[in-house]
């Protein structure tokens, strides 16, 4: 069952953007804050339902980002989470959704799976699960720095798998430049926004 009934979205946006800076870094926060923008907008555009539920996905995505291994492993262990293959870099969302019901009381299935899958990806989406992949991306340092995020940002807002498609290829050019392990679900959230790329050309 979900609990968020008794409080709105609007209610719990107003609660979160008083409680999210006091567990990250303004850096961290200034990142939180465009990828929420940018996930009200895809919304919007993309005809999800729930705009200001996806604004909140956003609010509450990286909520954990910073914290140490045990906080992770806690929370796994209390809920009965078996993380086994999941990398370091992408504990912090699972974790995430954990720590907002475990603190807060706040759970929403379509809003845990967005944030549960917003690292690596998955292989088989919900819209809210796209909407705050792409919006990871487009909120992303990375993107503030390079001079085409504007045309990034309208080339998702028309088809929200462009902005997919970049977040994967990005993470898999870096993780493969780093030598690193790439999680399928990652490769899999690519092949699906590269095929649906073509099949809309
Ligand atoms: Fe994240
Ligand atoms: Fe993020």
């Amino acid at each position: 069952m979900n609990r968020q009934d008794q409080k709105s979205w609007v209610e719990w946006i107003t609660f979160f953007q008083e409680e999210v800076p006091k567990h990250v870094t303004e850096t961290r926060w200034e990142h939180i804050q465009r990828v929420a923008m940018y996930a009200e907008d895809l919304a919007i555009q993309h005809s999800y339902p729930e705009p200001k539920k996806a604004f909140l996905a956003g609010l509450c995505h990286d909520i954990t980002k910073q914290k140490k291994a045990d906080i992770h492993h806690e929370l796994f262990s209390s809920y009965g989470l078996n993380t086994d293959g999941i990398p370091f870099q992408a504990l912090h969302a699972y974790s995430a959704p954990l720590f907002i019901e475990k603190n807060y009381g706040l759970y929403d299935k379509e809003i845990a799976s967005a944030i549960q899958n917003h690292t690596l990806g998955n292989p088989n989406p919900s819209l809210l699960d796209q909407i705050l992949y792409a919006a990871d991306f487009l909120g992303s340092d990375y993107c503030q720095r390079q001079t085409e995020l504007s045309d990034w940002i309208q080339k998702t807002l028309e088809n929200l798998h462009f902005g997919i498609f970049m977040k994967a290829f990005q993470t898999i050019s870096f993780l493969m430049e780093k030598k690193e392990v790439i999680h399928p679900h990652t490769f899999l959230t690519y092949n699906g926004a590269l095929k649906s790329l073509k099949e809309n050309r």
